[in-house]
């Protein structure tokens, strides 16, 4: 079967230098600020990718394990929704992960007529993941797509007609504000087809003790995983920080229900990037805020469905409820246009929150 990579639209986006001229404005604007902050999205560099694959085989990190179980156990009633007729079953952000192996594992097996479309903004982490899926599953149809996930997906729409399931797992959506999970999934609905599917994994709002468990884990790994924006940043764009002048500080916020994750200088200090050309000075114990990570209810996620013009077709708990992967199917009717009165100024409760 044949296994191929597209690079959508003009722009390479292998383009490192264009990935670095991003990477060096963010670290300006978001240093610069009166409260500092780096986008969580550089994070996920080489080593970076690798700690987080590391973090997801913790314990103390339940969210992989916990949806790993959902997939495992309930695979057979997401494959009821698709069976019948082909379909494209889409991942977006794909990340050679176990959970994908196991949809394609025993999708194959139950002789499920689909074909595997990964899309990725990164098109080096595509070329592995495509030859890694080849190797394993030589007869599946795999068509790579290299661009952001809109731009993929009305790219699948012109070319295949053919229904989609997409895949938004591992609770990446958390990752996003209030304001950014609305545009993403609006963005997405209106790529999408009547009657296309998503499956978005969402974490659930549980014992804050847990959560500060999972996003301070005992072996440092998360502690690590924040730290390397300040290597990346010394890495890639010739800052001299002293990494070990900073620490990791992970703690959860009640009114947005989120994980915060911040680097906290521990002394008065003054750090110079030479990309940027310029020093950035720090107070004792400043932050610079690195990560949101959103725990949901199950009306806050009833909320974004209905918001974005979504069904909500079943939610799949695993055996703890901590975790949930929710089956939504995009509903053009006009009663639940996104924007429809009515429904999209509708607030959950606390809606002042960042969610
Ligand atoms: C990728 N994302 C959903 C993870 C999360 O839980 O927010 C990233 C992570 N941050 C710390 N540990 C893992």
């Amino acid at each position: 079967m044949p296994v191929s990579v597209k690079i959508l639209g003009a722009k390479d986006y292998a383009d490192s230098f264009d990935e670095r001229e991003a990477f060096a404005l963010d670290v300006l604007s978001g240093l610069s600020a009166a409260r500092k902050s780096i986008p969580s999205k550089y994070f996920y560099d080489r080593h970076g990718s690798e700690l987080f694959r590391r973090i997801t085989r913790l314990p103390e990190y339940y969210l992989t394990g916990c949806e790993l179980e959902i997939l495992e156990s309930r695979w057979e009633r997401i494959a009821a929704c698709v069976a019948g007729q082909p379909f494209n079953l889409v991942e977006l952000g794909p990340g050679l992960s176990r959970k994908t192996m196991l949809f394609l594992e025993r999708f194959r097996e139950s002789g499920l007529d689909f074909q595997y479309v990964p899309i990725d903004i990164s098109a080096s982490s595509m070329d592995g993941l495509v030859d890694s899926v080849d190797a394993r599953f030589p007869d599946l149809h795999t068509q790579g797509l290299v661009g952001d996930y809109f731009h993929g997906l009305k790219w699948l729409n012109h070319r295949y007609r053919r229904r989609n399931l997409v895949l938004f797992l591992g609770s990446s959506i958390g990752n996003f504000t209030r304001e950014e999970s609305c545009f993403f999934l609006r963005s997405a609905w209106k790529c999408l087809n009547h009657n296309d599917l998503m499956l978005i994994g969402f974490d659930l709002k549980k014992d804050i003790d847990v959560l500060l468990r999972a996003y301070n884990d005992s072996l440092g790994l998360t502690s690590r995983f924040n730290l390397n924006l300040l290597e990346r940043i010394n890495r890639e764009l010739e800052g001299r920080f002293d990494v070990a002048k900073f620490r990791h500080f992970g703690t959860y916020d009640v009114f947005s229900s989120s994980m915060e994750s911040y680097l906290v200088s521990q002394e008065r200090q003054s750090v110079f990037i030479g990309q940027i050309g310029r020093s950035f000075a720090f107070e004792a114990w400043e932050p610079i805020h690195t990560e949101h990570s959103c725990k949901y209810s199950i009306s806050d996620i009833e909320w974004f469905a209905r918001q974005s013009g979504f069904k909500v077709q079943e939610h799949l708990f695993d055996s703890c409820r901590f975790f949930t992967d929710s089956i939504w199917s995009v509903d053009k009717a006009e009663s639940v246009r996104p924007g429809a009165e009515g429904e999209a100024v509708a607030q959950p409760l606390g809606s002042e929150r960042r969610l």
